[in-house]
């Protein structure tokens, strides 16, 4: 299994490329199959989890054309159409692998009434039930068995829009939700709705496949149903996570990078507490500068707590706290969204850090240095955190199950490497 290693101590300095969101591309493929003429998808990062999402639609019966060979980042085109052949299930072994699988399940039941989905079950960051995701359809008209781990979602007589009021915001569930209606008969209105700016790229690509959405972006989505979507081109958007994680990397390193491509819009919550922190932002041509204020002046330390969008998001939490690991005073960072998003604490604390957690809070008192040691990366973000601590840790920090990184980071140590840090992976 590979490995990362990588000696701290370097600023980084240069230009970064920001990739595609892989939070909005794997919707976009998934809602490709409601199509029923071909869909190019612009600016798709090459990531594990796109290729698996592209092998279970492939699976489903979308022919995808996906460059495979690749040197350089900086986003794919991928066509998707219908090869003719229908299979509505998502195999246990596909979800197993990505939870985002379920993103599957409103496209089929839309299209094809009826879909078999593995029940994902939890992951290291929480237990994370799909039952809003089930309820939802339900009330869209399907019917959910459970049975043998799978759940079937049948609606032979095809969905019939509705209200739907989620109890709390759910990213996937609005997305699958949405899906769903876009091919039901009347109107469907969600209720607390997910604001996330990968839930307006979607509403906006459905829209331009001939759908019926207004009000993507508040908490109230109400959709049209129609009877058919037909293919349309589409970019998707930056990654905003992507982007906070390098930006969290330059903060801990003092360092001094241009980050093409990326847009702060989506980030102003956590551009606003990065200057706070001590870093600050000018906008160029491409993208955005981003250095210390003060190179001389350590970090200030921060309180934070996650949210959904427009609020601090939880993706970002442990980027952050690894950077305010090494800021001056006590930074409290609290996790609202998951409930077992702490992983990375144990990880960093074997690199010096100083970090108590506190049921749903971490308590982070910062510290001189931090010293490189093996740890082990255990989800996708909290390898980022990793990689963060380490490219400022004294010395050397071999960094174990990458292959969490290799889902969500497009070329991670190209891009550091780029930018002047020693990083490399090995066998
Ligand atoms: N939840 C339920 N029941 C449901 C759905 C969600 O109880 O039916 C709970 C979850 O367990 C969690 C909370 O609701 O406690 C919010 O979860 P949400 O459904 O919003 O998360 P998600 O849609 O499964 C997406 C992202 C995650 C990101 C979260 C929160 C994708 C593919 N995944 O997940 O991204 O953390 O929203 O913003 O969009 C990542 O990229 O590393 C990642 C985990």
């Amino acid at each position: 299994m590979d490995k990362l290693k990588i000696v701290g101590g370097i600023p980084l300095r240069g230009q970064i490329h920001i990739s595609g969101a892989k939070n909005a591309a794997l919707p976009l493929m998934a809602a490709s199959l409601l199509a029923s003429d071909e869909v190019i998808l612009q600016n798709v990062p090459h990531l594990a989890d796109i290729t698996t999402m592209a092998n279970l639609l492939m699976h489903c019966g979308l022919e995808i054309n996906m460059p495979v060979a690749k040197t350089e980042s900086f986003g794919h085109t991928l066509s998707l159409k219908p090869s003719g052949k229908v299979e509505t299930d998502a195999p246990y072994d596909l979800v197993r692998k990505m939870r985002a699988s379920v993103l599957v399940l409103g496209p089929l039941v839309a299209k094809y009434r009826r879909a078999k989905v593995s029940m994902p079950g939890g992951c290291a960051i929480g237990t994370r039930p799909i039952d809003l995701h089930l309820k939802g359809l339900e009330k869209l008209g399907a019917t959910v068995t459970l049975e043998g781990g799978d759940v079937y979602v049948d609606a032979p007589l095809g969905l019939q829009g509705a209200e739907i009021t989620f109890p709390f915001i759910t990213v996937t569930g609005t997305e699958n939700i949405m899906m769903a209606a876009t091919l039901a008969r009347g109107e469907t209105k969600i209720i607390n709705a997910a604001k996330e700016p990968e839930v307006v790229d979607l509403a906006k690509f459905l829209k331009a496949m001939g759908a019926k959405i207004t009000g993507e972006g508040s908490d109230i989505i109400t959709i049209q149903g129609v009877d058919q979507l037909g293919g349309c081109c589409h970019r998707i958007i930056p990654d905003r996570i992507e982007t906070g994680t390098y930006l969290a990397a330059i903060g801990i390193t003092n360092g001094d990078v241009e980050l093409i491509g990326a847009d702060l819009d989506m980030l102003s919550v956590v551009k606003g507490e990065l200057i706070e922190a001590g870093l600050s932002f000018d906008q160029t041509k491409e993208g955005v500068r981003v250095r210390r204020t003060d190179p001389q002046k350590s970090l200030k330390n921060l309180t934070l707590k996650t949210d959904p969008y427009p609020g601090f998001p939880t993706d970002l939490q442990a980027q952050l706290m690894a950077m305010m690991t090494l800021a001056e005073g006590i930074s409290t960072i609290t996790e609202t969204i998951f409930e077992n998003r702490f992983m990375h604490v144990a990880e960093l604390l074997r690199m010096g850090a100083n970090i108590h957690i506190h049921g749903s809070s971490a308590v982070v008192t910062g510290v001189e240095r931090l010293k490189g040691a093996p740890v082990m990366a255990t989800d996708l973000r909290a390898s980022a955190s990793l990689v963060i601590s380490a490219l400022a840790a004294e010395g050397e920090s071999i960094i174990g199950r990458i292959y969490h990184l290799d889902r969500g980071y497009e070329m991670i140590e190209a891009k550091l490497r780029r930018c002047g840090a020693s990083i490399e992976r090995i066998a």
